[in-house]
């Protein structure tokens, strides 16, 4: 059977044969160093002259960059070789090329990001690009994991829809015969149907919006995985989420520690990311936020961070907002005039209502929204006419008020900003294998 890299420390000292590609190779007299990947990890496999024929040496010496290969020969403990993981190399007895690849336009040197975001169909082969995408493999299957083992039925949630959720401006419209649909900004409307019928739910799949900002933050196709809960509060939607979060970080610190090497990621940042999260009020992170302004001595910085009561943040407030933690901050009770229409207000203090996001540390940023619903009809459809929605096409969720409402709450976390943190990388175009930005729609 065949070996994959990944596993060669339980073969030490045995035979075995590896399909991959060529990464880098090396040579140094009658040696030739072949850096390969398989997929599951890259290990050194060295051509001793004295071990093959001489057809052999003479195509390990020359065989151009990615081109892909089957290897046979025996494993070797050594601390020295390179690799994820490192410490095992093998000594190659025999070497087939499948293919000669061609002159490879991605090579050691350093290139532009638009350069690479061009190759991306062969970037995502380079070290970092794989181990982040691990990653992000890694958080998915915790999400659903954590979510299955806790009792969430799956739904599948409509891609086409008839109307926005989240503000009218960032919708993507499509031609539906003679009408027109949307793609979805969120799956949650939905969910809350599906709550009545099954009581703890999730949807998780792509999600769209025509973001027209060039961020770090922001994808215009991002994927979400958006549980809702019947009978559920603030305040236990607080305790799922924190839970859910940790969850994710803790399986990745545990499935992934080669990949977080290979980003040099500081697992210290994360190893202590368990429930409680810190909780502050809105009203708490404005001070806050006029706090560090007035303690600033740059002028850029003072502007940035300028806030009055009733704004929603940017990205500098959440920046500077997180700097102040080392876990996950959770801010509630935004002002409920630059949040959703379908969030509960409180009944003491209407301007504000029961949401929260979730601020990852580190300056990450908002990675859930979330809240309390809605769940009067009368206000409901007060909500709707003041935002100025079409009321006919909300009817249906109106009606789920109708019939046996009860106060429910849900939140959406994002993949992707999620990778970014979990990762400690820069840009959150590198955490998604094709990325879809304002900018950006090939390959
Ligand atoms: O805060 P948002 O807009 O919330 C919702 O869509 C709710 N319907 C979720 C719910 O309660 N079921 O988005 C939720 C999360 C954000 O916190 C962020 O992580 C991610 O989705 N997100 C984006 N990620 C990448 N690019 C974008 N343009 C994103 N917009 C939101
Ligand atoms: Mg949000």
């Amino acid at each position: 059977m065949d070996t994959i890299i990944r596993d060669l420390h339980r073969h030490v000292g045995h035979p075995v044969t590896i399909k991959g590609w060529l990464y880098n190779r090396t040579d140094k007299g009658k040696l030739v160093f072949m850096q390969v990947r398989d997929g599951s990890g890259i290990c050194q496999a060295v051509v001793f002259k004295r071990d093959v024929d001489e057809a052999t040496f003479e195509t390990a010496l020359r065989l151009p960059q990615e081109s892909s290969l089957i290897i046979t020969g025996e494993v070797r403990a050594d601390p020295r070789a390179p690799g994820v993981p490192s410490g095992f190399e093998i000594g190659v007895r025999s070497l087939q090329v499948v293919q000669r690849a061609e002159e490879y336009p991605i090579t050691p040197k350093e290139h532009g990001v638009d350069f690479l975001m061009d190759h991306r169909h062969l970037w995502i082969r380079s070290t970092r690009q794989w181990a982040l995408l691990r990653v992000r493999a890694t958080v998915m299957r915790a999400i659903r994991q954590w979510l299955d083992s806790n009792g969430y039925v799956e739904m599948s949630t409509p891609i086409l829809t008839p109307s926005a959720a989240e503000g009218t401006t960032n919708l993507f419209e499509v031609g539906y015969f003679d009408q027109k649909a949307y793609l979805a900004q969120t799956g949650q409307l939905y969910n809350e149907a599906n709550i009545f019928a099954f009581g703890k739910v999730y949807c998780f799949g792509p999600t769209f919006r025509a973001e027209k900002s060039k961020t770090r933050r922001h994808l215009t196709e991002f994927w979400m995985v958006e549980p809702e809960i019947a009978y559920c509060d603030l305040e236990h939607l607080l305790e799922i989420e924190e839970q859910m979060v940790s969850y994710i970080v803790h399986t990745v610190l545990t499935e992934n520690q080669n990949e977080l090497k290979v980003l040099g990621r500081d697992r210290s940042k994360l190893e202590h990311i368990t429930p409680p999260f810190p909780r502050i009020t809105y009203d708490e992170a404005i001070a806050k936020i006029k706090e560090l302004q007035a303690q600033t001595d740059d002028e850029e910085q003072k502007q940035l961070l300028d806030i009055t009561w009733g704004m929603d943040f940017g990205s500098p407030h959440e920046t500077a907002l997180t700097q102040l933690y080392d876990k996950p901050l959770f801010v509630t009770g935004f002002p409920s005039a630059v949040k959703a229409f379908y969030m509960e207000p409180y009944p003491d203090r209407p301007e504000v209502c029961k949401s929260a996001d979730l601020l990852a540390p580190e300056g990450y940023g908002e990675i859930i929204g979330g809240s309390e619903r809605i769940s009067d009809p009368e206000l409901l459809l007060k909500r709707i006419r003041d935002q100025g929605l079409p009321e006919e096409a909300y009817r249906w969720y109106i009606d789920l008020r109708k019939f046996g409402s009860v106060p429910h709450s849900g939140f959406g976390l994002g993949v992707e900003r999620t990778v970014t943190w979990i990762c400690g990388t820069e840009h959150i175009r590198e955490a998604i294998p094709f990325p879809r930005t304002i900018y950006r729609l090939y390959p």
